[in-house]
């Protein structure tokens, strides 16, 4: 499965089958982890079979059931960590739709004060993903159009509008997609998001998805 192939067929997953991550995958996805940690300056930890922060096993807290493993995302508690989170975080997830392993973001539906993962003083647990297979692949959340997030002309060039494309298939707390993306010049893009629960960690996790669908065309981020 190709990573564009990952993001059509990612979506959140809340029930699981009770079997824990293969042990290839667990490996390749530690590995992917680790290089992730290395590139983003975060400690995010993969938790196999630390089912306590949702309630233990065969047993639901909000909308989840069954979660075994996830991946706790760790970070120094500075301002831009729920965005690093969502941009990292956001690869370790489509890396694992890959592999067959399905996922959910998770910011309310769990008690992250009984996670096994380490925090160390000047770091914060901005959140997890849950992570496992599930019991149906979920299925394609309600979206907003492309006119309602992208700030750019009509005739904007294709690599903005396949970059657009692919954020609106990304996940959003509670599906509020408040990102927006504007064309500033021929090849300059502004990403910006309004407030709401999370919706740091949903611009990190959206301006990745536009570096998947916009590709290598020559555009760079500006502020
Ligand atoms: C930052 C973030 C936090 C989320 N928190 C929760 C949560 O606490 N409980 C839950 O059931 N889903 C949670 N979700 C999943 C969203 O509800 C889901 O991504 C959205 O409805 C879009 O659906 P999709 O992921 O299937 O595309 C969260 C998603 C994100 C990105």
């Amino acid at each position: 499965m190709t990573i564009m192939e990952a993001v059509q067929a990612r979506h959140s997953v809340r029930s699981y089958l009770d079997k824990p991550i293969d042990a290839q995958a667990a490996a390749e996805l530690r590995a992917i982890v680790d290089a992730c940690n290395a590139a983003g300056g975060l400690r995010m930890q993969l938790m196999l079979d630390d089912s306590a922060p949702f309630g233990g096993l065969l047993s639901k807290v909000g909308w989840l059931s069954n979660v075994r493993s996830y991946l706790a995302l760790v970070g120094a508690d500075e301002a831009d960590l729920d965005e690093k989170c969502g941009y990292w975080g956001e690869r370790v997830v489509l890396e694992a739709q890959r592999r067959g392993v399905n996922s959910c973001w998770v910011g309310g539906s769990w008690k992250p004060g009984r996670s096994a993962a380490e925090v160390r003083p000047g770091e914060r647990l901005a959140l997890a993903v849950a992570l496992g297979y599930g019991r149906n692949p979920g299925k394609p959340h309600k979206s907003k159009a492309y006119a309602d997030v992208a700030d750019a002309p009509g005739n904007a060039p294709e690599w903005f509008r396949r970059g657009v494309e692919c954020a609106l298939l990304a996940p959003t707390a509670i599906n509020q997609q408040k990102f927006r993306f504007a064309l500033v010049g021929a090849d300059g893009v502004r990403a910006a998001t309004d407030n709401g629960p999370f919706a740091k960690v949903d611009l990190g996790i959206a301006k990745y998805h536009f570096e998947l669908g916009a590709g290598e065309a020559h555009w760079q981020w500006v502020k």
